[in-house]
């Protein structure tokens, strides 16, 4: 490997992400971070590395550790060790490692915490409570997260405020649409070399990230099926002109199974035992529970690795099926995430909830960001992307601010 691959990736990042570097030049001069210690746990990838100069341009002190056994970038993460970064984890760690990891950050004794599937959260509120004195708030990346932290509200176990960054409409109407929509196949692809046109791609989920999954399969020339156990977005999913059924249905005619539910046991052996031979599993939810790999695993009479990131399952009739890299996050495991502009978008949101968590007193609750400024990150993406749009007309405000005026 080329001894200046991270970095290079680093700047690659930077040139793609347009919008939060102009939230760093304006960092660099106001400080608003000035005196904080941010730790984070987040995918340690070319973009995290950007977030991580972004907050420290702002005047903090940050830690990251990965935030996945499988997706830490070993080139990122070795570039920024050698500025002098705390950024903990490698690709392939262990479970142990990962909450050691976790707990390096954690010795930061952060004032901010940003995670990717709320871990840091929850290890503070299970083990490390000595912590919550000085922590001022959590921002929270993703839906998973954003799941458990509404859990632990409900159940008033929340005792810090948390900025739902997922729910910024640059977040989960991008990142979660675009960005896993071609994360995925684009890891499928190069843990597998497969082609999509012609096959049924079943994907179980049709949130953003299944909606995102679904276009591109078809885009590619796949037949896709969607899985849903809620009625509003199944019912979407078939007026996108998808076909709609219960897995136990779509089991024995999908050639590609993609699972973005957020929910555990979606594919099981019941299911696992209906598919056709070669069948191939992935799986681009946050936790590596979506796929019952266990018990793949011990309705198997013969597994091994074929290749990186692809192992085969030889069951009792004989059949062989497929479940890639273990049914963790396909995306981040076989391939680099999602593509910058779009993380440019999500990232704009944690370096923009940071500056509010500092310049505002919350409640211990799970908060959305004002719309003012998911509003902004638009507007600045549209910036740096060279896009103009159209203003309202004095006439067209007022309009809008009335309503004596109907059918003409
Ligand atoms: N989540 C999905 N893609 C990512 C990326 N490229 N960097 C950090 N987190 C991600």
């Amino acid at each position: 490997m080329n001894d200046d691959q991270g970095k290079n990736n680093i700047a690659l990042a930077e040139r793609n992400m347009g919008a939060l570097m102009k939230i760093r030049e304006r960092f660099e001069r106001e400080k608003p971070l000035k005196g904080l210690r941010i730790g984070m746990a987040l995918h340690i990838t070319k973009e995290t590395a950007v977030l991580v100069k972004t907050l420290q341009a702002g005047g903090a002190d940050v830690a990251v550790a990965g935030c996945n056994p499988l997706s830490t970038q070993d080139d990122v993460a070795e570039a920024l060790r050698a500025e002098g970064i705390k950024a903990y984890g490698y690709k392939g760690e262990t479970s142990e490692e990962y909450y050691k990891f976790l707990n390096q950050v954690l010795d930061l004794r952060p004032h901010i915490t940003i995670d990717d599937g709320c871990d840091l959260i929850t290890e503070i509120h299970l083990k490390r409570t000595d912590l919550l004195g000085e922590l001022i708030g959590g921002c929270e990346e993703t839906t998973t997260g954003i799941i458990r932290l509404h859990s632990m509200e409900r159940e008033g176990a929340l005792r810090v405020p948390i900025i739902a960054v997922n729910d910024n409409k640059t977040k989960h109407l991008m990142d979660n649409y675009y960005g896993t929509g071609q994360s995925t196949l684009d890891g499928i692809i190069r843990a597998t070399n497969v082609l999509f046109c012609g096959k049924t791609v079943v994907i179980a989920g049709y949130g953003s990230c299944g909606k995102g999954c679904a276009l591109r399969a078809r885009g590619l020339g796949s037949n896709v099926i969607v899985t849903e156990v809620d009625a509003f977005p199944a019912l979407q999913a078939h007026m996108d002109g998808f076909r709609v059924m219960k897995m136990e249905d779509a089991a024995s005619l999908g050639d590609i199974f993609i699972t973005v539910t957020g929910n555990k046991h979606v594919i099981r052996p019941e299911h696992v035992a209906r598919m056709k031979n070669g069948a191939i599993m992935a799986n681009s939810g946050h936790f590596d529970i979506e796929i019952d790999v266990k018990g793949v695993r011990e309705m198997a009479t013969e597994a091994a690795r074929v290749r990186p990131f692809m192992d085969r399952f030889t069951l009792s009739d004989g059949k062989e099926v497929y479940i890639l890299a273990e049914g963790r996050l396909i995306n981040l495991s076989a391939a680099e995430g999602h593509p910058s502009e779009v993380m440019s978008m999500s990232f704009c949101g944690q370096a923009l909830a940071c500056e509010y968590l500092v310049q505002n007193r919350l409640e211990n609750k799970v908060h959305l960001l004002p719309e003012e400024i998911d509003e902004a990150i638009s507007r600045l993406q549209l910036e740096v992307m060279g896009i103009s749009i159209d203003k309202l007309t004095p006439e067209q405000i007022e309009y809008l601010n009335s309503w004596q005026e109907g059918t003409s």
